[in-house]
């Protein structure tokens, strides 16, 4: 693979994505992998091209937020696989938006599939394998010293323009934002950006036109949950994202 940096250059390899360092110490490689893994990697797989898929979704969805006044990790998408970031210290949470029960919120709390949920729950887990991703409480978050209480009500300001950004832009796709994670980190300044990947891994995403739920599925739960077709939901996802940016630049 052509668009792979130096493997001399590797600082950390997750289950879907490599991160490489630069020559300038605040500028990161990200390359999106097609490995998928879930259940806390207890099942693995590939997807064709998802890497591909991923990445590009990644940077138009940050340029799109970017347009709005968020500040992402994002400098430039560098190959079809490749985004250069700013190097930020990423906050040890996984901040979750819900718009719609699914997931384990239907598994831990007996909500029915589909249940809409307003005003959106905003929750936090622990980015901790060891540990299972852990759902937190506020409370916990400060006995563990995670962040203090104005950055995470910072977190929760945010999370909640990302999903009134991302609602109104996948409406207009004619994709359900259902539910989706969000990482921070702080850059060397200090600053607080959204940084990571928001993709079809990362988002329950529902065709707003189709009511069988195994067929309005388009993320990464047709691999969760062997509904098929998953490489191909992926492009399609993509491909509706293109033709709205292409139809509506602004
Ligand atoms: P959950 O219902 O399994 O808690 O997932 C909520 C959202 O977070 C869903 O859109 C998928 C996303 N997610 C990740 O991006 N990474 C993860 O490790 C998990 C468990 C969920």
């Amino acid at each position: 693979m052509t668009d792979l940096p130096p493997d001399n250059q590797k600082l950390y390899e997750g289950k879907a994505k490599i991160v490489y360092e630069t020559d300038n110490p605040e500028i990161l490689i990200t390359y999106f992998k097609d490995d998928a893994t879930a259940f806390n990697a207890q099942k693995k797989g590939q997807i064709a091209n998802k890497g591909i898929v991923n990445c590009k979704v990644t940077a138009h969805l940050y340029a799109l937020l970017e347009k709005q006044g968020m500040a992402t990790h994002l400098i430039a998408q560098t190959s079809d696989r490749t985004l250069e970031v700013k190097r930020v210290d990423i906050v040890p949470l996984e901040v979750v938006v819900r718009n719609i029960a699914a997931g384990s919120l239907c598994k831990q709390t007996g909500l029915a599939l589909g249940t809409p949920l307003s005003p959106p729950l905003v929750e936090f887990y622990y980015k901790n394998d060891d540990l299972g991703d852990p759902l937190l409480t506020r409370d916990r978050i400060a006995a563990m010293h995670i962040t203090s209480s104005s950055q995470l009500d910072r977190l929760v300001d945010k999370a909640k323009t990302v999903n009134t950004v991302l609602t109104d832009f996948f409406a207009t796709c004619d994709i359900t934002l259902v539910d989706f994670k969000l990482e921070f980190g702080t850059d060397a300044e200090g600053s607080l950006l959204l940084a990571d990947e928001i993709s079809p891994d990362t988002c329950r995403l529902w065709d707003t036109a189709e009511s069988d739920q195994s067929k309005r599925v388009m993320d990464k739960d047709r691999f969760r949950q062997d509904l098929g077709s998953v490489a191909e939901s992926y492009q399609t996802v993509l491909k509706r994202i293109q033709s709205q940016l292409e139809s509506d630049p602004s």
